[in-house]
């Protein structure tokens, strides 16, 4: 079932709003998590894309499309190109102020917009965006000089999000269904962060993701 693309807007059309609830919006129809459409992703990035990435010198739009933009260099197919544009979309299904790992606050966003993308997108997107957080600290764990090259904001959420995995931790993360995907992502992620930087606009990605679209979500 799809949202209407207005539910993320002020004025929403279904029967249950966006309901700001511990700092998230959750999306609902009757007691199950709405199932956001292209459009309402769309409508997403225009309304809150505009939003610094915390502690970064690049919006929230930006951020996304950099990262997009640089899997789709490196001839990352649909999916994961997908995965890339959308790794960050938690955040903005979520108002925690400004930079809230300066405040000790996990986001857990890596989470946050599973629910409302399970139907839209395939194990393989999901996959992406859920484990970016660990392969930034399985790459702490295994790629000498990742750790230090990290942005401070980087750093910090690091500290929150369990810290660098041991050896152990790091082997049995690689070894799951989608790490590598995950860890291909992880390193575009830290590199989109560029002030200025060129890329294509939301609407080519939007239309690479409607071709790995599931169901009526990708109209
Ligand atoms: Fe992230
Ligand atoms: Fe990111």
């Amino acid at each position: 079932m799809g949202l209407s693309a207005c539910a993320l807007t002020d004025q929403p059309a279904v029967s249950q709003p966006p309901v700001r609830k511990g700092g998230a919006y959750r999306l609902t129809i009757g007691k199950t998590p709405a199932v956001l459409t292209l459009q309402d992703i769309e409508s997403l990035f225009i309304r809150r894309g505009a939003e610094q990435y915390s502690g970064e010198p690049v919006t929230q739009l930006e951020h996304a499309l950099q990262c997009a933009a640089l899997a789709e260099a490196e001839g990352a197919d649909d999916e994961l190109v997908t995965a890339a544009l959308l790794h960050d979309l938690g955040h903005l299904l979520q108002d925690l102020g400004e930079t809230p790992t300066l405040r000790g606050v996990d986001d857990v966003h890596q989470y946050a917009a599973l629910p409302f993308l399970r139907g839209l997108f395939g194990e393989r997107v999901l996959g992406g965006i859920q484990l970016h957080v660990d392969a930034k600290r399985y790459l702490c764990a295994t790629r000498p000089g990742y750790h230090e090259a990290l942005s401070e904001d980087s750093k910090r959420s690091l500290k929150l999000q369990g810290g660098t995995f041991s050896d152990e931790q790091a082997q049995a993360f690689i070894a799951r269904a989608g790490a590598p995907d995950a860890v291909r992502l992880r390193i575009w992620d830290d590199l989109a962060k560029t002030a200025g930087a060129p890329t294509p606009p939301l609407s080519h990605f939007l239309t690479r993701a409607r071709r790995c679209a599931l169901g009526a979500g990708a109209a």
